[in-house]
């Protein structure tokens, strides 16, 4: 059976909140031909506010809050825009949506985005509600990088471990006879942003040079580490404000610093805490904490192997989630799996995914 090279265009938009991230490229489902044009499109600083204010608001929302609403055609809109900068046709679109609560324990994972909106306006299919097979199944609906990593990184010598560190950071162990372990890690740049925001009124911890110049408060670091999440086997997943209610708990009276610099140790230890089945040979970080050289001096302390941004193996670093729902949709539209027992704890491999027609072919503009 020959099986058909699609073009596809991915999109992201992380819990980190900061933009959506769009990628293009070609493949079967099982292996990339070609990768294409990438972008990041920036949401504007009151709009990741109200997106902000969402995840906060998301436990209580009924599901046509006019407020909730008005986000999530924006948001919409948005993807749109960013289809619209690769500049191109596709035969399908992979829209993640944007996460405003993960709860798996409660069958639970909500994201915001209308499909039908969105292929209506761009004119090709997107594929939508990633999770929501997983979930209802038991699994974790998280992480769904995992089977990409393991296609981008096919001739790479295993054991290796590739890191994404977003608002929340996950991990993907590849193991030398194709064995695939993946889990939520812990808080990666979401914490560390929230506090930034707040005391310096600004986005993120540019190239880690706050958390550089603070102490790491070992105690408070410790009482974090408490926390049973990080005891638990993969696979396992976070909400993006799990943590929210210790953090503050543990940072309290701290001076900014100070508690931006334990939150970045806190990032760090939780992922080199993670068990694995092997050491890995080697580490490969991608998504934007691997532009916080702070935390990167911290992972690269914590592994006796090189802990490199994902750009040591030729990957992008800022399109890799993008690409990966890109790879995930026509996964989708092939019925194979996007997740596995070893990556969301689901019983057996899941397909998933929902397709949103479009009538015509025409290109975005
Ligand atoms: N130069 C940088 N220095 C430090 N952190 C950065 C830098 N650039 C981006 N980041 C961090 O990366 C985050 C965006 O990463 P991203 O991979 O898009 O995460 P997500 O998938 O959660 O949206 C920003 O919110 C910020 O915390
Ligand atoms: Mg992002």
């Amino acid at each position: 059976m020959t099986t058909q090279t699609l073009r596809a265009i991915g999109l992201m938009s992380g819990t980190s909140l900061d933009g959506v991230d769009v990628a293009y490229l070609e493949t079967d489902g099982e292996t990339i031909s070609r990768f294409g044009a990438s972008a990041t499109l920036h949401y504007e600083d009151d709009f990741r506010a109200d997106l902000r204010r969402l995840l906060d608001l998301a436990p209580s929302l009924a599901p046509d809050d006019p407020f909730l609403k008005s986000v999530e055609e924006r948001i919409t809109r948005d993807h749109a825009i960013a289809v619209g900068l690769i500049g191109r046709a596709a035969d399908v679109v992979g829209f993640h949506g944007q996460t405003i609560l993960h709860a798996p324990e409660r069958h639970r994972s909500w994201q915001i985005g209308d499909a039908g909106l969105l292929a209506h306006i761009c004119r090709f299919p997107v594929v939508h509600d990633f999770r929501g097979a997983d979930i209802a199944a038991g699994g974790q609906g998280a992480p769904l990088a995992p089977l990409f990593h393991a296609a981008m990184a096919a001739n790479l010598p295993k054991p290796l471990l590739v890191i994404n560190i977003g608002g929340v950071a996950n991990l993907t162990y590849l193991g030398p006879d194709g064995e695939i372990l993946a889990c939520d890690t812990g808080p990666g740049n979401g914490p560390i942003d929230d506090l930034t925001q707040k005391f310096f009124d600004t986005p993120y911890d540019k190239n880690g040079e706050i958390a550089a110049n603070g102490q790491v408060d070992h105690a408070r670091l410790k009482q974090l580490l408490a926390h049973p999440f990080f005891a638990r086997p993969a696979p396992k997943s976070l909400d993006r404000l799990t943590f929210s209610g210790l953090i503050a708990q543990a940072t309290e009276n701290l001076a900014p610093q100070e508690a931006i610099a334990t939150l970045t140790a806190l990032a760090a230890a939780a992922i080199a805490q993670t068990r694995l089945p092997a050491p890995p040979l080697r580490v490969l970080v991608g998504g934007g904490g691997r532009k916080n050289a702070t935390l990167m001096a911290k992972l690269a302390a914590a592994f006796p192997v090189p802990v490199e941004p994902v750009e040591a193996a030729g990957w992008d670093g800022d399109a890799l989630e993008a690409q990966c729902f890109a790879f995930l949709a026509v996964r989708s539209l092939r019925g194979l799996p996007l997740s596995l027992p070893g990556t969301t704890g689901v019983p057996y491999p899941m397909p998933g995914g929902i397709t949103a027609e479009s009538n015509t072919n025409r290109p975005c503009r």
